[in-house]
């Protein structure tokens, strides 16, 4: 088995000139443009993982009956490659990813990778298709690690055979509007994740059974869906696909606040990163329960002065409204706060090489 990486490369006959790459880079939607060239690992329950490829960028092909179609083992991740003001690629912190990919591949039965691995895929695809790392602040190359059941067999168990794909997208802006604040619905009809179940995970099905709760917020005007937690109904847990933080101020300075993890909730990497970061500026971070209640009676009473969601995909979210069956209110004047911002742009001068790295957070590729 292989622990260390070492892919065969099939580089693309066809390489794209640099005009067509321009082009293709010009504003992408999130997720819809994707690089040359990609990365497969097979493993085999016999054998562990096997010596994969770097390979054009293609569609794959499944037996109609791999396990994945029928019974869903499929987890994912998502981090991204930044260009350095000297032209250097970094990614943000790798295996905090490739750690994260590992437990979930455990809640699903999966096979774990080992981290070198992982980071080294990754890295490895990155240096193929390195042309494609765009250098404006706030866009990067957003790679997404997945793997899934490759078994042909209909019996419900765990497969023996699995895929690691990496592909890798350049990314604007998540949202195509902007840092602006979004409209969230709390989602009473709905749960994503219950004690016991794959919440912590970042497992594909946590994401199909989103969409229906994602869609009543849109029929309610939302932009998002926020989470509560299955027991109680009244304990908020996340926003859509990202993880939420709310800012309280104490005798003027703030305080912030995000849900502990319980594991029901997506460890997030930029969590993670806020409250390091939280501490560094020198603000109170505190990891607990919040109520919808509480949130309600917080902003009311003007102790809640900003929310924002998190994610690597889009970075910071403000949220400017909150609706519920029960009405609707807004935070800080539905506008963008000062401490959403002063994150945001902490996280992306890091990233970008813009300011210096006290965390050991950049990994060279
Ligand atoms: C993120 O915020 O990066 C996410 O996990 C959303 C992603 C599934 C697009």
């Amino acid at each position: 088995p292989v622990t260390k990486v070492d892919l065969e490369i099939l580089a693309t006959p066809h390489p794209l000139g640099d005009a067509e790459r321009a082009q293709r880079m010009q504003n992408p939607a999130f997720g819809r443009v994707f690089t040359e060239h990609m990365v497969v690992i097979p493993y085999a329950a016999d054998r562990g993982w096997l010596r994969g490829q770097i390979r054009p960028y293609a569609p794959i092909t499944l037996d109609p009956a791999a396990m994945v179609l029928h019974y869903g083992q499929a987890i994912f991740e998502g981090f991204k490659a930044y260009r350095q003001p000297d032209g250097r690629i970094k990614t943000f912190r790798p295996e905090a990813n490739a750690r994260r990919f590992n437990s979930s591949a455990r809640r699903l039965a999966m096979p774990e990778m080992p981290v070198d691995l992982f980071v080294g895929a990754v890295d490895a695809l990155i240096r193929q298709d390195r042309a494609w790392v765009p250098s404006p602040v706030g866009e990067s190359l957003y790679v997404r690690p997945l793997m899934f059941a490759t078994e042909a067999a209909l019996g419900v168990r765990a497969s023996r055979d699995y895929d690691f794909l990496v592909i890798a997208s350049p990314a604007g802006a998540y949202f195509p509007q902007g840092v602006k604040p979004v409209t969230v619905w709390i989602s009473e009809d709905f749960v994503r994740a219950a004690p016991g179940g794959t919440g912590a995970a970042k497992f594909a099905g946590n994401y199909a059974a989103s969409l229906l709760a994602q869609m009543n917020a849109a029929a309610e005007g939302c932009a998002q869906v926020v989470w509560l937690d299955a027991v109680q109904r009244s304990v908020v847990e996340e926003m859509g696909g990202m993880n939420i933080f709310f800012v309280y101020e104490e005798r003027g300075r703030p305080v912030i606040v995000t849900p502990e993890l319980t594991g029901t909730l997506l460890p997030g990497i930029t969590r993670d990163s806020i409250i390091q970061l939280a501490r560094d500026f020198g603000y109170a971070a505190e990891e607990r329960r919040v109520t919808f209640d509480e949130w309600r009676a917080a902003v009311r009473e003007g102790r809640m002065t900003e929310a924002f969601a998190c994610g690597t995909a889009a970075v910071i979210t403000p949220i400017g409204a909150v609706k519920s069956r029960e009405g609707t209110f807004s935070i800080h004047n539905n506008e963008t706060g000062p401490v959403a911002t002063r994150f945001r742009e902490a996280l992306l001068d890091i990233q970008h090489g813009l300011a210096p790295d006290r965390h050991g957070w950049m990994h060279d590729v």
